[in-house]
């Protein structure tokens, strides 16, 4: 019981046509036919579909004959978003088949309506047994693109399990994938993340496509991050950034801008932090609070951040520079529900955390980025010029960073202050230790 949950546990029917041991054990089976390493493959010609964030996301384009996962939470909008998708691609000229395991073609439709993409020449279907979707696509010359929303809706006939169970999920997207190998389709499947145990979720099927995307947001705001985990075509943990609209996701050119609109620059508990997703520069503010706890365990709560990281920095202010935090409930915040995954936010969550201690704001135009090792030593981070950069041209004029990156800056003005250890920056707080 480590998962801590009942009613998890799903038996699972081997598929039918596994390898069984006697194949082994009989000696038959054919030699594989070996390649060289050498020979000249092109650069994967791609498909782009115009929406410029998908685009970025996926490396540059679809892929022809590549698998795409596309997950998140069911009410995200990944319907909304694939469709977009799909309606670009279909009006450049391309196939594209769209199948709905959950909506009927009625409400894809008042979707396409609310988007004034109704005159895309999408196909649409709404089927969800498998045997009959290879059909379909095996009848005709295979389309461009092919998204399949959701992947938890398909079923096999040659299984006994409902929808939605592991053994389904596999078996499914492993047939379709394969389909797509071969006839050079891009697939698109959806797959909803669940809480539950009984409906199994994306993660079962990372392994067997291309590209993993997560499509994540608060519903309470606005703001959508497509994010890559895997990517055989492009690099990982770049990000698209979309703005959920009465009329569809529109893209965000400019998302540091949008991060730090709503900036209440004179409150203690605040700090700027130029940090790089995937590519990109993006500055966001990190805003912490701390309050004196009436628990005998404080809590330490994180939205956007990883939580041990932050019981770290919190270690590490205790042990190495004399904070004390106990006693406090300490909680910090991600503004505009971005989910950071750069360790260069150490530094930015830190002047937040002293911000807040010393009940002091820190100077309105100075970003923060570095990373804090154990030993209360500030670390040097990648990509200093692009986090400049991006800073200068949102009109930030200083920048505290790790010293070892000062040398080999050439970027725009911008007045750099270096930091070796973490006591320094307490210090400039003013701070006794
Ligand atoms: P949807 O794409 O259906 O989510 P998913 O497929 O991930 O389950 O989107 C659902 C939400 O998005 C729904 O609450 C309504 C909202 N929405 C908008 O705000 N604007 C729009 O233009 C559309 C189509 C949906
Ligand atoms: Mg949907």
């Amino acid at each position: 019981m480590a998962c801590g949950a009942w009613n998890s546990i799903v038996e699972e029917a081997s598929p039918p046509g596994s390898p069984s041991l006697v194949a082994i054990k009989g000696g038959k089976g054919r030699p594989v036919a070996f390649e060289t390493l050498q020979a000249q493959s092109e650069d994967a010609p791609r498909a782009r579909t115009g929406l410029g964030e998908f685009d970025r996301v996926t490396g540059g384009g679809l892929v022809p004959g590549s698998a795409i996962l596309v997950g998140g939470d069911p009410g995200i909008g990944k319907s909304t978003l694939l469709l977009q998708v799909a309606a670009r691609l279909a009006k450049t000229g391309a196939p594209v088949i769209y199948l709905s395991g959950e909506e009927a073609p009625a409400q894809v439709r008042m979707r396409a309506e609310r988007l004034g993409l109704r005159d895309a020449p999408v196909a649409l279907g709404t089927e969800t047994n498998l045997a009959n979707i290879i059909a379909t696509l095996q009848r005709s010359d295979p389309p461009s693109l092919i998204v399949i929303d959701s992947v938890q809706t398909l079923w096999s006939e040659g299984l006994d399990a409902a929808p939605g169970t592991i053994s389904q999920l596999r078996s499914c997207s492993s047939a379709l994938v394969s389909h797509a190998k071969q006839s050079g389709s891009t697939l698109i499947l959806v797959g909803h993340v669940t809480k539950d145990g009984q409906i199994a979720g994306p993660k079962v099927i990372e392994h067997m496509v291309d590209t993993v995307l997560y499509f994540e947001g608060h519903s309470g705001h606005q703001f959508r991050i497509l994010r890559a985990v895997k990517n055989r075509f492009g690099p990982t943990d770049e990000i698209g950034v979309f703005e959920m609209r009465h009329d569809g996701l529109q893209e965000v050119e400019n998302p540091s801008a949008l991060f730090l609109s709503d900036r209440e620059t004179q409150s203690p508990g605040t700090a700027v932090f130029a940090g790089m997703e995937g590519t990109r520069p993006i500055l966001v503010e990190m805003q912490a609070l701390i309050a004196p706890s009436p628990l005998g365990m404080p809590r330490r709560a994180v939205v956007g951040w990883d939580p041990n990281r932050l019981s770290m920095l919190i270690a590490v202010l205790e042990a190495r520079c004399g904070i004390r935090f106990s006693g406090h409930d300490v909680y910090l915040n991600v503004a505009g529900g971005l989910r950071l995954g750069d360790p260069a936010a150490d530094l930015a969550a830190a002047a937040a955390l002293l911000s807040a201690f010393a009940h002091r704001a820190v100077p309105e135009d100075t970003v923060y980025f570095g990373e804090v090792s154990l030993t209360g030593a500030v670390r040097a981070v990648g990509h200093m010029d692009q986090r400049l950069k991006e800073a200068a041209k949102l009109g930030f004029t200083s920048a505290i960073v790790p010293s070892a990156c000062e040398r080999d800056y050439q970027g725009p003005e911008i007045r750099l202050l270096p930091l070796s250890r973490l006591d320094e920056l307490v210090a400039w707080f003013g701070l006794p230790q």
